[in-house]
């Protein structure tokens, strides 16, 4: 199924219909694996962006986060509520488009996790991507990302090259930007593990 990837509606359709291929059914383990690295503190307040069904969100939870976990598709969102009502974790499902959160959440959060939401938003909306999750993070705080770097045309999900993440985060230290090791099975060597620090 083809998709509009600015369509709230299209993201929502796909839920609905069960036709989600990138859902594993579990946190991508470098993203819990780069969590329990503690590179921000137990008890911070960590923004899961595009953020599905939650995975990421209730592997942050589960290792101690204050999670706020993002989603425009209402189905994405009723099933982080079946998540936290199944697990009896705690975090916060918000039903909000991604490219409001700096006006939303000004300077509110510590770290933002990127879990294949900057590959499923349309390409030429990924500065506007940056711009909202410069504003919602706290200065100094971080970006823990998986970027996928498949190399093929078209999209969602949309290639991102190490130059793209390079240039986009222009105003970000990048204390990390390395192939991934522990991807998935079907995206080995196509994820680019990124520990971005905004500028204070
Ligand atoms: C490819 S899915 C990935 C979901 C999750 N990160 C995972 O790996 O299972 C992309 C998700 O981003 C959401 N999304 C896309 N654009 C968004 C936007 N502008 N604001 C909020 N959510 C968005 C979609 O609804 C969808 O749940």
């Amino acid at each position: 199924m083809s998709i509009d990837p600015s369509s709230a509606a299209g993201w929502n359709a796909r839920y609905l219909s069960q036709d989600t291929r990138w859902d594993k059914g579990q946190c991508a383990p470098p993203l819990a694996r780069l969590l329990a690295e503690r590179l921000v503190p137990q008890g911070a307040r960590v923004a899961v962006v595009g953020a599905g069904r939650g995975h990421e969100a209730l592997e942050a939870a589960r290792q101690g986060y204050r999670v706020t976990a993002v989603d425009f598709a209402p189905e994405a969102i009723r099933a982080m509520h079946e998540g936290i009502a199944a697990t009896g974790l705690s975090f916060e499902p918000l039903e909000a488009d991604v490219f409001t959160l700096h006006h939303t959440h000004p300077r509110a959060f510590d770290a933002v996790l990127e879990h294949t939401c900057y590959c499923a938003i349309d390409p030429a909306t990924r500065d506007a991507y940056v711009t909202a999750i410069e504003g919602a993070l706290r200065p100094g705080g971080l970006v823990l990302g998986l970027f996928y770097n498949h190399g093929r045309a078209g999209g969602p999900p949309f290639d991102t090259t190490e130059a793209d993440v390079r240039a986009r985060f222009a105003r970000f230290e990048f204390e990390r930007l390395e192939r991934a090791q522990d991807s998935f099975e079907g995206r080995a060597g196509e994820e680019w593990e990124a520990v971005l620090r905004l500028r204070a």
